[in-house]
């Protein structure tokens, strides 16, 4: 797992951006009912080199790790606090993911690193270049899913 790499800037740039509260309750909800019925509703492929753009405290990363399976795993944030939260949850759950500190804007991956990039409430913060951004690292042949 690899983390906190920074590409010569500051990611966070934009401090429009307030982490939500960590609230158990809603981890729960996303971890035991949304992620798996956006899994299952989109129809997510298994085995599958994944990235998770705006990871945050991994509750994402963790779940789609285990319903999805997917060859690598990655999570990019730009908030470094999260990203060592995610860090611990995946730990624990002794998932690898490589979590990378980064702003969605500028994808710190080649075009095509990943096949599926998948997006739990992250886009709306940003502003639409990002978006198209997004879909660039990897997602040309593959899938590129907002939730
Ligand atoms: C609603 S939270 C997503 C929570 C995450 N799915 C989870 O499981 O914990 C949105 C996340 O997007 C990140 N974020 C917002 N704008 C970003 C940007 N421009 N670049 C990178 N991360 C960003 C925030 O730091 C936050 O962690």
């Amino acid at each position: 797992m690899e983390i906190g790499r920074n590409h010569g800037h500051d990611a966070r740039s934009d401090d429009a951006y307030r982490p939500f509260a960590n609230r158990e309750w809603r981890n729960s909800i996303q971890r035991r009912i949304e992620i798996p019925l956006l899994v299952r509703a989109l129809e997510l492929p298994a085995s599958k080199r994944m990235l998770e753009i705006g990871c945050g405290r991994g509750v994402g990363l963790s779940t789609v790790a285990g319903l999805c399976r997917p060859t690598s795993l990655a999570g990019v944030d730009f908030d470094p606090t999260l990203l060592a939260i995610s860090h611990e949850r995946l730990s624990a759950r002794a998932i690898d993911a490589d979590l990378v500190y980064g702003d969605v804007q500028a994808l710190p991956f080649p075009d095509e690193t990943f096949d599926v990039v998948i997006d739990f409430g992250t886009c709306y913060h940003v502003a639409e270049p990002a978006r198209r951004r997004r879909g660039r690292a990897g997602a040309r042949a593959g899938r590129d899913v907002c939730a």
